[in-house]
């Protein structure tokens, strides 16, 4: 029973919402009993240079698993973005850019996105760039990046962005799974007041690469730090485009063909490339984004991820532009020049949608109210949530002091391989419940079942999965369809597995509670434990090491290591910072462990598995309740576990 205050739709009616509770409800039934029909018209949501008559062709059994949808249309997703808003909106601003420095600023128009992102298109096509290549992207939050992202689509390239916090080591492996040729970049990135040096990431990552031939690389001159050239290979952004048309013609992609790839964690060491198709895809982002968002003509609308996640895809850039939506983007971090900034950004530009992941809203909380009461927010009128459950602290904060009761906020679900928002209230049409991403959207058949893949009725716990598809789903592992099978359809017979858990309440509301395999969530990042244990391992004096996640107060999740060293070597303070640049190296400072705890041995089986039940508890600190260790090989190690326990 959950005894949570309810938020009634009286009370945070976004006062022009699209939908109330009863049109939601009938056109939810709608979608689910007819989905055909659904889908058909709101198909028509984007616009098809040959409009599609088919539908959906879908197979979740694991023999036969296959995804199409509208898949004899055509369609140019750069073309939604910015060629069909020209005739009306030319002079409207597409993009609003804001530096990390307060006084950077940029307006671009639907006009001016149209010319630089003809003249990228142009310049890669003139380094032999083709439909179907793969290019990649490794930037900071400049207009560049999303140009460089509309252009490949226009030329029907397929993206394949790397976070800029990723490590020229990540950045190497992601390179040569998609074979790309051509990397895109900036001579530094500033967030904080900090540099870092992207194009020095590229040059390294270029040395390790294993199957590719690097080309060309493209760089964006961002702060004009020093950098080292490659003749021949590296070519500056403006040199390129300065001179190329303002008109590139939109190649004629097919419903199917790939739009990007987008890298993301597992349970096992190596990220996944995660592949989006066209017409699905965009249909689903422009959809869920002006429905979920409450998208009004005229709105300033800012999501402050980066467009190096799933969620800078979707609901920074394409959901968006194919909406003729201002959107924000932000070089920076919220807490600097100080712990304002976000307000202060909201004021300047008049923001009336916000949208951010929990773990920003914890940070800024530690500051108190006064940074957030000393700004007006008088234009937000909704704000938005993702990326890691919010607890209710947080949420009444987000509620009552950054909206002033005046804004309902959405806590959208969804993931890498969903393409959109699967699970969100709607504003004004759904009672809100802090910490709950409620229902789901229009066409999306959530279940809960048990870990046979018996479905559970009514209120329950269990895996998350969904019965039916959607048009935004992913379609495969990049080059390793095996893997899409056995990752998503393998488990539970006829379903898409999420890899998450949640508990469904007597109003059908649904809770996250957790993942199900060893993926842990930091400040919103995804990361496979397995990464961080293979970077640690490359270490020479680490002989074994095992990675959980730990509850922490501002990251949501922190990662604590277990260590085994090689016999006769001894753990030391400089031997975990050795361990932790390691991580930096190896993945990203996303995945420095917060505390490393050196052991002589791990909870094991006796046939040789970790039980990380057991050290999920111990890093948790939760000893009293550590469950059955009556299997494990060497009992006696869970006491030396407990006892060495390192506190932070
Ligand atoms: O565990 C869920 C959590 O983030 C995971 C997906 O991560 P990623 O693919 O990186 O995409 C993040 C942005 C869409 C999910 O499996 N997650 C995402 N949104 C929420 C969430 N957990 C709870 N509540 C959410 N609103």
């Amino acid at each position: 029973m959950n005894t949570l205050q309810i938020y009634n739709v009286d009370e945070n009616v976004a006062s022009n919402a699209w939908v109330d509770h009863e049109r939601y409800l009938t056109l939810y039934q709608q979608s689910i009993d007819n989905p055909e029909a659904f889908w058909r018209e709101q198909g028509k949501c984007i616009n098809w240079i040959k409009p599609y008559t088919q539908i959906r062709d879908v197979d979740f059994n694991y023999d036969n698993l296959h995804i199409r949808w509208y898949y004899d249309g055509t369609l140019n997703a750069c073309a939604n973005c910015i060629d069909r808003h020209l005739p009306t909106r030319a002079h409207q601003t597409a993009i609003i850019w804001e530096g990390d420095n307060p006084s950077d600023e940029a307006y671009i128009t639907y006009q001016v996105l149209y010319e630089k992102v003809c003249q990228f298109a142009n310049a890669l096509k003139k380094l032999g760039v083709k439909k179907s290549d793969v290019v990649t992207i490794y930037m900071p939050m400049i207009p560049e990046a999303a140009y460089a992202m509309l252009a490949c689509a226009r030329i029907g390239a397929i993206h394949s962005v790397v976070f800029g916090g990723f490590s020229s080591e990540a950045l190497a492996n992601r390179i040569d799974n998609g074979l790309s040729r051509v990397v895109i970049t900036a001579d530094e990135s500033v967030r904080g007041g900090k540099r870092t040096p992207l194009k020095e990431n590229v040059n390294t990552a270029a040395k390790l690469l294993k199957e590719t031939t690097l080309d060309s690389v493209i760089v964006v001159k961002r702060t004009g730090g020093d950098i080292h050239w490659e003749e021949g290979r590296d070519y500056w952004y403006d040199d390129l485009v300065n001179n190329a048309s303002l008109d590139c013609p939109c190649e004629e992609m097919d419903a199917e063909d790939p739009l990007f790839i987008l890298y993301t964690s597992g349970s096992t060491g190596k990220p996944k490339g995660v592949l989006h198709t066209t017409g699905g895809y965009m249909v689903y982002a422009s959809l869920t984004y002006r429905y979920v968002f409450d998208y009004h003509e005229g709105d300033i609308y800012w999501c402050t991820a980066d467009v190096g996640w799933i969620t800078g895809h979707s609901y920074v850039v394409f959901g968006p532009l194919a909406n003729g939506a201002t959107t924000l983007m932000f070089e920076g971090t919220p807490t600097y020049p100080d712990a304002s900034r976000c307000w202060q950004i909201v004021d300047k530009y008049k923001v009336n949608i916000f949208y951010t992941a929990p773990t920003a809203i914890r940070a800024l909380m530690r500051f108190g109210d006064e940074p957030v009461k000393k700004t007006s927010r008088q234009s937000l009128k909704l704000l938005g949530t993702v990326g890691e459950p919010i607890n209710p602290n947080a949420w009444e904060w987000y509620y009552n002091i950054v909206g002033k009761q005046q804004c309902p906020i959405v806590d959208t679900w969804w993931q890498t391989e969903t393409g959109g928002i699967l699970l969100t209230p709607l504003p004004g049409a759904t009672n809100l419940k802090p910490g709950s991403a409620t229902l789901p959207f229009f066409g999306i058949e959530p279940a809960l079942v048990d870990d046979k893949g018996s479905i559970l009725q009514d209120t329950a716990e269990g895996n998350l999965v969904f019965l039916n598809s959607w048009p935004g789903q992913m379609r495969t592992v990049y080059q390793h369809h095996e893997r899409f099978r056995n990752t998503y359809f393998s488990n539970f017979k006829n379903m898409f597995m999420t890899g998450d858990r949640a508990r469904r309440d007597e109003d059908g509301y649904y809770w996250i509670t957790g993942r199900v395999d060893d993926v842990i969530n930091v400040s919103g990042h995804r990361l496979g434990t397995a990464e961080i244990e293979s970077a640690l391992v490359k270490h020479e004096i680490v002989a074994e090491a095992a990675v959980v996640g730990f509850p922490h107060d501002i990251k949501g999740q922190g990662i604590y290591a277990f260590v085994i060293l090689v016999v006769g070597k001894e753990g030391s303070k400089a031997l975990c910072e050795e361990l932790k640049l390691m991580a930096r190296q190896e993945i990203g400072p996303i995945a420095v462990p917060d505390i490393i705890q050196f052991t002589p041995g791990l909870p094991k089986t006796r046939s040789g598995k970790i039980m990380r039940r057991i050290l999920r508890k111990v890093a948790s600190g939760e000893f009293d309740d550590l469950g059955d260790i009556s299997t494990l090989a060497d009992p006696t190690i869970v006491e030396s576990l407990t006892l060495n326990r390192v506190i932070k």
